[in-house]
């Protein structure tokens, strides 16, 4: 059946229709992800399911974002069962410490960011062969098939792609083949990619192609043509690994989240417990006055510090999960907080002795859910093409601490846990993440944005908890974030304008208010079960996504959602 013959048999609701046996939700970055998706829940596929079909059409049709070329993160609870699948890119075996500092010993971001020796080993198809294996329903070539038709027919650019491309082609100039690839995108145009359809065509029936066949080959021909750093070796030895997954008690619920690499689950446990250690300090205060803005900002202040001295790799170092995440340990944190002024940077100490991305959220009709994100990390990644293969490769070392206590492009630090070594997975920020209550998903959501997604996704959570928002505004309302070092400063989205009134109070407390220099504060998809039993879903009106609500028949023994 075709695609479109098959989202006819869906009854396709917006957002807010009820909870009843049988609906399945996506939130997706963009209207192609949400349709094909769809069509392979109607058709009987699972959440697992659906999410390799949306990853492998945002490589084709979210090109800032959505890869092969990159790596990224899946939290799911299948049939009662949660994982966390780290598919995050690693640093080539023949790269340096100080691979990107000059002679003088300065950090050179261009290095990093901008052509082949930013490129981690990709994990994005190896990743998703996995999660396959273990929970898919339907055929994997059939989970490939839209990727390969809207690569090979094309499909209408948004005007936001074409924005971003617009803004990439100065970024890239001539220093990589990004212009003769993205360069002949076109409004009203279909944008077909013969080359990655017909990659795709050979993923479809070999996933182990990319590493190891044919498109192996053309990654490491393209390594070596521009000087890159990573060979067949690399390729080869390249795995996907099953990690425990981050748990961590919630007001009655559990958050099922990434645990190392990503700093994002330990982040968002520890923003969420140390909030509500303060919470007299909230006690009637509205959303998005100053000094609300300003509790989360002192909260943000410790999370931040904590992540730059003791997350990384934890197949490279102790990483202290549970000290880090331990209840008491948050709680002596929130006594820190000073409700009154901002703390200053040097009283800030790691806690313990001693643009772009995407996401997506999914459930389906039996209640299984999967939170996904990956990237390239900036937009278009490396800007470097795969000729002859079609797809772009990533700039994934830029989230390595190049240097020690020097900002990387989301001017966050780091130490020795995140350093360069051969082999090594940079740290994240990603945090997708599932909410559960009596062990059943209520809540499924996630965001990019940098070492913006876990203050982005704990403001989500807090939107639907502390401010009965429906799922459409929690991911809607403007957002505030705060990092280290830039100890004074509190950012809000680049492309909206703040109430004047609540920029003299922020100004007021002593902060700098300013718009978040790479753009709006993430993209958030959100899929939930409200205190109705109602299942909602929203896409962030920030980016160009869909949200679907999707009746299902039920396949017969098949559990109704709750
Ligand atoms: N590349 C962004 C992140 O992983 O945090």
């Amino acid at each position: 059946m075709t695609l479109t013959g098959i989202l006819l048999l869906a009854v396709l609701i917006s957002p807010l229709a009820k909870a009843v046996p049988g609906t399945a939700a996506v939130a997706m970055p963009d209207v192609h992800s949400a349709a094909a998706s769809a069509a392979v829940l109607v058709e009987g596929g699972n959440a697992v399911d659906a999410a390799i079909t949306a990853a492998f059409v945002l490589g084709v049709t979210f090109p800032e974002a959505g890869n092969i070329g990159g790596g990224g993160f899946m939290v799911s609870h299948m049939d009662g069962e949660g994982a966390f699948l780290d598919f995050r890119e690693k640093a080539p075996l023949a790269a340096e410490r100080d691979m990107f500092l000059d002679e003088d010993g300065n950090f050179v971001q261009r290095r990093s960011m901008v052509g082949p020796l930013g490129v981690g080993v990709p994990g994005t198809v190896r990743g998703m062969h996995m999660a396959h294996q273990r929970y898919g329903s339907l055929e994997w070539e059939r989970l490939l098939e839209p990727a390969i038709t809207l690569a090979a027919e094309g499909f209408e650019p948004h005007p936001q792609l074409l924005k971003y491309r617009d803004e990439s082609l100065d970024k890239f100039g001539s220093d990589t083949n990004f212009a003769d690839y993205f360069g002949p995108m076109e409004a009203g145009a279909p944008f077909k990619q013969p080359e990655l359809a017909e990659t795709l065509r050979r993923l479809a029936k070999d996933p182990d192609d990319f590493y190891r066949g044919r498109v192996a080959g053309q990654i490491i021909a393209q390594m070596n043509q521009t000087g890159g750093l990573f060979t067949a070796q690399d390729l080869a030895a390249y795995t996907a690994v099953w990690r425990e997954p981050l748990y961590a008690p919630w007001r009655g619920h559990v958050l099922l989240s990434t645990a190392p690499p990503s700093s994002g689950g330990i982040a968002l446990t520890q923003l969420l417990t140390i909030r509500d250690a303060i919470n007299p300090l909230f006690r009637n205060v509205p959303h998005n006055t100053a000094r609300y803005i300003h509790l989360l900002a002192e909260i943000e202040k410790r999370v931040f510090a904590d992540r730059g001295d003791y997350l990384g790799d934890p197949d490279f170092g102790h990483v202290p999960v549970a000290e880090l995440t331990d209840p008491a340990y948050l709680r002596r944190r929130a006594m820190e907080i000073n409700a009154e002024a901002i703390s200053a940077a040097e009283s800030v100490k790691p806690g313990l002795e001693s643009t772009d991305t995407t996401h997506f959220s999914i459930m389906d009709a039996e209640g299984n859910a999967v939170s996904l994100t990956y990237t390239l990390n900036w937009e278009f990644g490396s800007g470097v093409v795969v000729s002859g293969a079609g797809f772009l490769l990533n700039n994934e070392m830029d989230d390595f601490a190049a240097k020690a206590g020097v900002p990387n492009a989301f001017g966050v630090v780091g130490g020795n846990m995140n350093a360069i070594e051969p082999g090594k997975r940079m740290l994240s920020s990603m945090t997708p993440t599932i909410l559960l209550r009596d062990d059943r998903p209520i809540m499924v959501v996630g965001s990019p944005g940098g070492s913006t997604i876990f203050t982005t996704v704990m403001q989500v959570i807090l939107n639907v908890f502390d401010f009965d928002m429906n799922a459409q505004e929690a991911v809607n309302v403007t957002r505030f974030h705060h990092q280290l070092p830039a100890s004074m400063e509190i950012r809000y989205d680049l492309h909206r304008e703040i109430d004047p009134e609540l920029r003299r109070r922020l100004e007021t407390l002593g902060y700098s208010v300013v718009p978040n220099s790479w753009g709006d504060l993430g993209d958030a998809h959100l899929v939930m079960i409200n205190d109705r039993g109602e299942l909602e879903a929203a896409s962030d009106t920030r980016g160009r996504g869909q949200a679907l609500l999707i009746e299902v028949p039920l396949r017969a023994g098949a559990k109704a959602a709750p």
